[in-house]
């Protein structure tokens, strides 16, 4: 897989800088596309459930705070729509529809999705935005599944990755063509600028938890633009930037088409990673920047 330069114009960091996201279209070729593509399938079919019984739902953080959810940080897991299993922990659809999300940790493992994450035309468009040492933390292979993809509620990303200062920045790539049917990404312009709401933090005890005890406010989402929430629609390979204090989202998955999309999260190495962070990587497993 070769990957082509590409450049982004002044205007285009400009653009993001004011606005909080950027979409930048054919970001990955085609050639691209079909091995990120063919590298998930490989993942999808020698996933084995049985061993995976763990459930991963934003909209019931408790779930988050399970050993399995913290130790894939280090390793590559894979996360299920809700109700995708049954009393006895059995897929009751197939697994390609089974699966919400396979990550943390494909960066640093995965021998496509990795060397893909830490291309040169991905250091320099990090680079051209700002990040002096851009350096991958976490890594999503978003599944969207038909009919069964569930809604990702507004977030920002910088509340899960906290660094001093706050240098979070999220590239979202489009692997099939992502819509308002199928579950595209929505955003609200300009809300970087209100600043970060609130952490997701480990206590103590080692358990997953809102800093304040509840979790942030932030505009309902309204899937229209009269909210104030914009659809960030993207045909396969595009690119979607996104600051680490903007608020998005996405909807459920209610149509027959699949919306996958590879999500890497980079923060700088010149800012300190905190140690409140639900993601620690182990000891003998450093992260490395670009
Ligand atoms: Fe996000």
């Amino acid at each position: 897989m070769t990957h082509q330069p590409f450049g982004v114009t002044a205007e285009q960091v400009a653009f993001f800088q004011r606005e909080g996201y950027l979409v930048l279209p054919d970001f990955a070729s085609a050639e691209e596309v079909a091995a990120l593509l063919a590298r998930a399938d490989e993942l999808l079919r020698a996933f084995e459930p049985s061993a995976n019984p763990s459930v991963f739902s934003t909209t019931k953080q408790t779930e988050t705070s399970d050993e399995y959810f913290l130790r894939s940080a280090n390793n590559v897991s894979f996360f299920l729509e809700p109700g995708a299993l049954d009393a006895h922990g059995q897929l009751r659809v197939p697994r390609h529809l089974a699966v919400n999300k396979i990550g943390h940790a494909l960066h640093d493992l995965d021998p496509v999705l990795g060397p893909w994450s830490r291309s040169a035309k991905v250091a320099a468009l990090l680079r051209a935005l700002g990040l002096a040492r851009p350096l991958p933390m976490q890594s999503m292979y978003l599944c969207k599944p038909p009919v069964h993809g569930g809604v990702v509620v507004p977030h920002q990303d910088s509340c899960f990755l906290d660094t001093e200062p706050d240098s979070c920045h999220g590239l979202w790539v489009a692997l099939e063509d992502a819509g308002r049917e199928n579950g595209c990404l929505w955003a609200v312009p300009r809300s970087h600028e209100g600043g970060v709401r609130g952490r997701f933090v480990l206590d103590e005890h080692h358990k997953t938890e809102w800093s304040g005890g509840v979790p942030p406010e932030y505009p309902p989402f309204g899937e229209d633009s009269q909210s104030g929430w914009v659809p960030l629609e993207a045909k396969a390979g595009t690119a979607v930037l996104l600051h680490g204090a903007t608020v998005h989202a996405s909807a459920a998955n209610t149509s027959l088409a699949s919306r996958h999309a590879y999500s890497v999260h980079y923060v700088d190495a010149e800012a300190t990673w905190q140690p409140t962070n639900w993601l620690q990587r182990d000891e003998d497993f450093p992260a490395v920047a670009l």
